[in-house]
């Protein structure tokens, strides 16, 4: 089937694109001498594990259920990171995971020892630090922000170092996640900082790897690719460390997307077009972080707030062309110029997509098609108002779709009791 003949809601992986950017993946992999981790919290599609697999070197997990189904689905590395691990827990995850990552000395005192009896694999320990450096603008995502729960500081590893009580001797490698959809001069300006505060500690003998986390868009057209190479071998040739990256984003960036109907539209001075997918649901990212998914045929405009500037935008299809002055964005309104507010069928006033231009009139019973819809979407759906959950497809190179996967009632009813 083709992607303009399925059922919508869906989400449909381009295999095509997927594969560009494991190839890429690869390619650094190799070049740099570091190994890359899937990190599921981005993209736990498991039906593309096996291609996954073809060309990175394992999952990582944040917590026991993605550490299961890297162990289930993958079958390759598996690391996990979570910020605390309870104790019902710990053992099955020390059971499946090589690398077990802990984010407080605390937890390593707690857990450490029990780990390292139970772990049938080499790897053992890492412990997460914080080099409290910070690259990003987006607070939500910034593990380095003040007062951060995420990683050890320089400061109290110290002080933890000064007591002595063995914890030290448990742990093998080091882990540091800091950024986000970031580029490699970010990367170098961090990894600076950490041979600054931690050097010392990394050189020891008993660090054998140093995890550098995800928030790199190696595959992102723009990514700095040989700088990263030079960065992974000179932490492999100064510190005699196994060097690993967890992206998430950059492993299926660009490779999917979220396809809609447009059900209704409403017209009160700009005009919405309520579809059959909806921001809270199917693409949460779109209100946490927040931004506007690139949508196929249409471009994105700045969210319009003031109603009299919506009326000289041409947001209102009642009004004729002539009297459209610019759109939002600043560029000149064109005769063909329509723009509309993209919005959903739940009750939330504000599941709201964004506003787009379109050069042609849409109306309900056409289809939207919006881009890079595989990264943080599936794995944060939810059915709130009791929304459909958007079926699960694959395109082959050719454009040829697969259903892998449909959702009904019996999958909303299933998580309430
Ligand atoms: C510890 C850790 N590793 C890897 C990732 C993946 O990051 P990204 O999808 O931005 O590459 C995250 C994302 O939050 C993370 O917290």
């Amino acid at each position: 089937m083709k992607i303009s003949d399925i059922p919508t809601p869906a989400y449909v992986v381009d295999e095509k694109k997927l594969e560009e950017n494991l190839r890429i993946l690869k390619d650094v992999s190799e070049q740099g001498g570091c190994k890359i981790l899937l990190a599921q919290k981005a993209f736990s599609m498991f039906a593309e594990y096996p291609l996954i697999g073809k060309y990175l070197d394992g999952t990582t997990a944040s917590g026991l259920y993605e550490a299961r189904l890297g162990a289930e689905e993958m079958k390759k590395e598996n690391h996990v990171f979570a910020p605390a691990y309870r104790e019902d827990e710990i053992d099955e995850i020390a059971s499946i995971c090589d690398h077990v990552i802990f984010n407080s000395v605390s937890q390593v005192r707690k857990f450490g020892a029990r780990v390292s009896e139970k772990a049938g694999r080499p790897g053992g320990i890492g412990l997460r630090i914080n080099p409290e450096c910070s690259t990003q603008d987006h607070a939500i995502y910034d593990p380095c922000a003040p007062f951060s729960r995420l990683g050890v500081t320089i400061g109290n590893l110290e002080n933890a170092l000064r007591e002595d009580d063995g914890f030290w001797s448990l742990v093998s490698g080091l882990h540091v996640h800091t950024l986000c959809e970031q580029n490699s001069d970010a990367l170098e300006e961090t990894v600076r900082v950490i041979e600054e505060k931690f050097g010392k500690y990394l050189a020891q003998p008993g660090i054998k790897w140093l995890n550098l986390g995800g928030g790199h868009h190696i595959t992102r057209d723009d990514y700095d690719r040989e700088r990263l190479i030079r960065i992974v071998r000179h932490l492999r040739d100064t510190y005699r460390v196994e060097v690993y990256l967890e992206p998430g984003e950059a492993v299926a960036l660009n490779a999917g997307y979220l396809v809609t109907e447009v059900l209704d539209q409403v017209d009160n001075i700009l005009t919405t077009l309520l579809l059959d997918a909806s921001a809270a649901c199917h693409m949460p990212d779109v209100l946490e972080m927040p931004y506007q998914p690139p949508l196929k045929g249409a471009v994105a405009v700045p969210r319009i707030e003031d109603p009299e500037a919506a009326k000289t935008a041409g947001c209102n299809t009642d009004i004729p062309d002539k009297n459209r002055i610019s759109d939002p964005d600043g560029c000149p309104v064109q005769e063909d110029s329509h723009i509309y507010r993209l919005s959903s069928c739940t009750c939330l006033a504000g599941d709201v997509i964004g506003d787009y231009r379109f050069n042609h009139p849409v109306r309900p019973g056409d289809r939207l098609c919006f881009e890079d819809m595989a990264i943080y979407s599936m794995v944060k759906n939810n059915t709130f108002n009791g929304m459909a959950l958007p079926s699960i497809w694959k395109m082959d190179a050719g454009g040829d779709c697969i259903l892998v996967k449909k959702f009904g009632y019996e999958d909303f009813k299933g998580r309430l009791s």
